[in-house]
């Protein structure tokens, strides 16, 4: 099959599932430009090891992850226009909350200020109809421990 083929019966398959990203318009430009999902999955990373990081009290590295995942965020918003400015700068405060509890040095503030954060998270997700992707506080070191993976009940 030729490659334009693939791209079209890729194309079509995307069409077929409830998942498009047909709201979130995409950048036209001939730079690389991560697509949203492998930003997100970036951050989902720096999401798990800020919190391991935090509770092994590297306070360093959990500041170094910070900073990666507010990037991932900041990102997202500027290179997706779909995304609605609001969705980002409302995970502000909590973003405040982790920083000042790693400058405290502070496992439990941390801890509160994490889960705030992952509630952002989630928000952002049910607000853009991804409500099916929840994050969570992780509860072991294991990949994807940040992720919950069985179906959430139907509102
Ligand atoms: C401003 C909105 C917004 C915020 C905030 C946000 N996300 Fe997302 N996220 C999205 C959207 C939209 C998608 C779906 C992307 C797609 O359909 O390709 C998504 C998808 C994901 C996925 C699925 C990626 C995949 O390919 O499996 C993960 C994991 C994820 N987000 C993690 C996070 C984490 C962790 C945070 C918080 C630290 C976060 N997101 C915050 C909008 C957001």
């Amino acid at each position: 099959m030729k490659l334009r083929m693939w791209m079209l019966a890729l194309a079509g398959l995307g069409a077929a599932t409830a998942v498009t990203a047909q709201d979130l318009k995409s950048p036209s430009t001939d730079l690389y430009v991560p697509r949203l999902g492998d930003i997100m999955s970036a951050a989902q990373t720096r999401h798990q090891k800020l919190w391991l990081a935090g509770r092994a009290q590297n306070w360093e590295l959990a500041a170094f992850e910070l900073r990666q995942l507010t990037a991932s965020l900041v990102e997202a918003a500027v290179l997706y226009s779909g995304i609605p400015v609001s969705n980002v700068t409302t995970l502000e405060p909590s973003l405040q909350s982790v920083t000042g509890a790693i400058a405290a040095k502070d496992v439990r503030k941390f801890s509160k200020a994490l889960g705030d954060l992952t509630e952002g998270c989630n928000a952002c997700h049910r607000s853009m109809g991804r409500s099916f992707v929840v994050i969570k506080v992780p509860t072991d070191p294991q990949p994807f421990a940040n992720q919950q993976f069985a179906p959430q009940a139907k509102p």
